[in-house]
């Protein structure tokens, strides 16, 4: 069983320094959770959008039943999705999820991304205008914030933190909230490794959370190269791990928290089997040369909305 070290947070709260994904599990996400928490995770990463949160809370209910775990060492992750931004929305979707989850309160809840969405009947996770675009909702993510912070003064929620925010988004949102948020959830990988946006979220102590650690990969397509990289197989080798751990021992010594998705036992092991070595600053440097800031989730549909994250450099 892996013990994965604990990182302390700006509101005197910790979160474990590794997680689960859970984007896409179809069905066997309840199963994945079981496995992982044996093998030692107990940081797990669900949303609305993922339509996983009973499966997931009722695989960490099974496990606290069982006496494997107790409910105060798993640290559960939910978010807060697009359509749900406006004020009044918030603390419902809130208690959605808590429901679904089973678990009392939530560890993190995380607001999904910037940009809100407008709610269609019938629903639509995704809505789309003719032209392509997202159905956009003018709503300010600071009102939606002051929304998530009296989560916190009710209790059914830990800590708050965002997703897929860039940094004058982050400026703006420190400028003008009563609680701080813990974590920004941001793709990270070697492809996109953020360097900048991750020590801007240092200084000012948010801890970021890295989403598609692997760059989503698509194995038909040897998709992402650096999945494929000859050196990178030898620097694996010389550690007796494969790539896979390489790439969350990189994301781990750049400072972010990787959450690599995974339903097949033997990978859900593998992947979190770092903590056992560290690379070289040579090491490190080879892996930032794949940094070319492409990334798997563009979110182009949502380029012309004010709050479009990706529009700037970080
Ligand atoms: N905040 C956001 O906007 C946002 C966006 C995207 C993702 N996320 C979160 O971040 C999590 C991770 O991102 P992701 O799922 O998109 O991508 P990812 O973790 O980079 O990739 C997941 C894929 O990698 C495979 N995989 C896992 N470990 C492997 C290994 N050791 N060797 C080879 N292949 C391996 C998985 O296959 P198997 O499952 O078949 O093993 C799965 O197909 C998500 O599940 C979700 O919780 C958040």
């Amino acid at each position: 069983m892996v013990k994965v070290p604990s990182i302390s947070m700006n509101n005197g709260l910790s979160m474990p320094g590794f997680g689960l994904g859970t984007y896409e599990s179809f069905g066997e996400a309840g199963r994945a959770t079981k496995h992982a928490i044996d093998v030692g995770y107990r940081h797990f990463d669900t949303a609305r959008l993922y339509e996983n949160e009973e499966e997931v809370g009722k695989a960490i209910q099974e496990k606290i039943k069982e006496g494997v775990v107790k409910r105060e060492e798993i640290f559960i992750v939910t978010k807060l999705w697009n359509t749900d931004h406006e004020p009044e929305k918030v603390e419902k979707a809130c208690r959605k999820s808590c429901e679904k989850l089973g678990l009392g309160y939530i560890d993190l809840y995380l607001m999904h991304w910037p940009v809100a969405f407008t709610e269609r009947t019938p629903y639509e996770y995704w809505p789309l205008n003719d032209d392509g675009q997202y159905d956009n909702a003018d709503v300010d993510f600071l009102d939606t914030w002051k929304s998530m912070e009296k989560l916190v003064d009710l209790g059914l929620v830990k800590s708050i933190g965002i997703s897929n925010f860039n940094s004058q988004q982050i400026k703006r949102l420190l400028a003008n909230c009563r609680i701080k948020p813990v974590n920004n959830q941001i793709e990270c990988s070697p492809q996109i490794n953020q360097k900048k946006l991750i020590k801007f979220c240092q200084d000012r102590e948010i801890i970021v959370t890295a989403y598609c650690p692997l760059g989503r990969p698509i194995p038909a397509d040897k998709k992402p190269g650096f999945l494929y990289d000859a050196k990178l197989g030898d620097i694996a080798k010389k550690y007796n791990k494969t790539i896979p751990q390489i790439v969350f021992r990189f994301l781990l010594d750049i400072g972010a928290v990787p959450i690599p998705k995974s339903v097949t036992p033997s990978r859900i092991e593998e992947n979190i089997s770092v903590f056992d070595f560290k690379l070289t600053s040579d090491e490190i440097k080879y892996i930032d040369t794949f940094n070319t800031g492409e990334r798997v989730l563009e979110f182009t549909e949502a380029r012309n909305d004010k709050n479009f994250p990706f529009g700037i450099e970080f």
